[in-house]
């Protein structure tokens, strides 16, 4: 029987798509490699926001390209963004891939991919219009799944390369989503995930759609799900009626992902941003006013073309004002095609490493004060795993922090309390408390 293996980079929209890659090849007859040397196919589910994990691609396939000297048979797949954005010039350049799937055209991937046992190579890219999807279930199926609500953007902020590579933003129909949820409810999921690259915007450019509030009311309304998260979120069209969907939907985790990017006006604007350093801080103070206590986590970026000092002492300036519980950063990337790749990439690189290492310095000691302050509190706690250590297991809060602590096997998936007695840099440990029996309450 034939093997696949599947490397994915990137964020959890590929992360999805790789679980629809894998459904369809095993519904193929496929069944899955635990290593690429004993695979007959290879998919590399690829990313180009930013530089570094589009080279690491690249590197993958010359890998992967030798693998197939000893192994002729072995069928190489390109599919995610980079092979939106090269499309066939990876069939010129790589010679030992077959197949190149843009991230609209995952449905097609069986076609293709039996084309390709024949020996033909294949190119199939660009954007439909329809914005369905089939319902394709995780094949591995634990207590959270993804569910795809949105594809695409439409916002073009001058450094993102999403639009390009995902097109243009289009919205789920609504009856298909909440179909996948019951689905995925009935098989045993507790928490779901609603994924979109704006998903505040849901439904906005279809008649007659529900808007993002009204799908949360309605995913909550189905039986078994006990947890609703929802990422990313754009801070111009986070709106008050989602604010206070936190008050009144049970099921919604005190946890947002608010990317801010930057904390100069000035840089915001020459990002095509849409919000002022005011008007993002006036967003957080909003949801901790509705919602004491809220968890939220950002990206940014460091070394923006034209990005001085002072407006990095902005960013720094507006991390400490906001505590977020964790950030994600990254070094500013040309990347092609996009408004600011015009401009010169002008902050050298070790200014970019310097200003980074700054930053991430100033978060760990925030989160870490942030984790230690949660010592003592008892907090509810999903239990997706085994723990790091042997005994233990590992489960995340409604503020999506990793939980570990010792208890038995038999409330893997359930939702227990668990009293936290250590707040550590990453995670938390935690314990049981002693009316454990009471703890159970999913
Ligand atoms: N360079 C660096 N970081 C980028 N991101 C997006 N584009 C770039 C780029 N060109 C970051 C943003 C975004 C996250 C997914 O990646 O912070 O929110
Ligand atoms: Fe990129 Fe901006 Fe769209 Fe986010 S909102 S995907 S940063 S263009």
């Amino acid at each position: 029987m034939r093997k696949i293996f599947i490397q994915t980079f990137g964020c959890q929209m590929n992360e999805r798509d790789s679980e629809r890659v894998l459904a369809l090849a095993l519904a193929c007859g496929y069944r899955e490699a635990s290593s690429p040397e004993e695979a007959d196919l290879i998919v590399v589910n690829t990313c180009t926001v930013r530089r570094k994990p589009e080279h690491k691609a690249y590197s993958l396939l010359g890998r992967f390209g030798r693998l197939k000297e000893k192994r002729p048979w072995l069928r190489i797949a390109v599919v995610g963004c980079l092979a939106q954005q090269e499309g066939e010039r990876l069939l010129e350049r790589f010679p030992q891939v077959d197949l190149v799937i843009g991230p609209d055209r995952i449905e097609e991937f069986p076609e293709a991919l039996l084309k390709s046992e024949e020996g033909q190579r294949f190119c199939l890219v660009g954007f439909k219009e329809d914005p369905s999807q089939r319902v394709l279930l995780p094949p591995h199926l634990g207590v959270k799944a993804y569910v795809n609500i949105m594809q695409g953007c439409d916002n073009y902020c001058a450094y993102c390369i999403v639009p390009y590579v995902r097109g243009p933003e289009k919205s789920r129909p609504s009856e298909e989503i909440l179909q996948e949820v019951r689905l995925l409810a009935e098989r045993g999921v507790k928490e779901v995930t609603l994924l979109g690259q704006n998903v505040n915007s849901y439904g906005k450019k279809t008649p007659g759609e529900l808007s993002f509030v009204q799908l949360l009311r309605k995913i909550s309304e189905i039986p078994g799900i006990e947890r609703i998260r929802f990422t990313t979120s754009h801070p111009k069209d986070l709106s008050e009626e989602l604010i206070g969907a936190f008050k009144d939907i049970p099921q919604l985790c005190e946890h947002i992902h608010l990317p801010f990017q930057a904390g100069s006006d000035r840089v915001l604007k020459r990002m095509k941003r849409g919000y002022s350093r005011e008007e993002y801080l006036r967003k957080i103070e909003r949801l901790r006013e509705v919602v004491p206590g809220i968890a939220i986590t950002a990206d940014v970026m460091v070394g923006f073309p034209g990005e001085t000092e002072e407006d990095f002492q902005e960013t720094l300036g507006l991390i400490e004002k906001v505590r977020f519980d964790n950030l994600f950063s990254f070094k500013y990337s040309t990347r092609k095609g996009t408004l600011a790749s015009r401009w010169p990439d002008d902050v050298p690189p070790p200014e970019k490493q310097r200003r980074l290492e700054e930053l991430q310095a100033l978060q760990r000691k925030i989160t870490l004060e942030k984790n230690k302050s949660l010592q003592g509190k008892l907090m509810e706690v999903l239990v997706e795993g085994f723990g790091e250590r042997p005994g233990q297991l590992r489960g995340r809060t409604r503020c999506n922090r990793v939980v570990n602590f010792v208890g038995p096997r038999d409330l893997m998936g359930r939702i227990v309390w668990v009293r936290i007695t250590e707040g550590l840099q990453n995670s938390l440990r935690g314990e049981l408390p002693w009316e454990a029996k009471e703890a159970v309450c999913a």
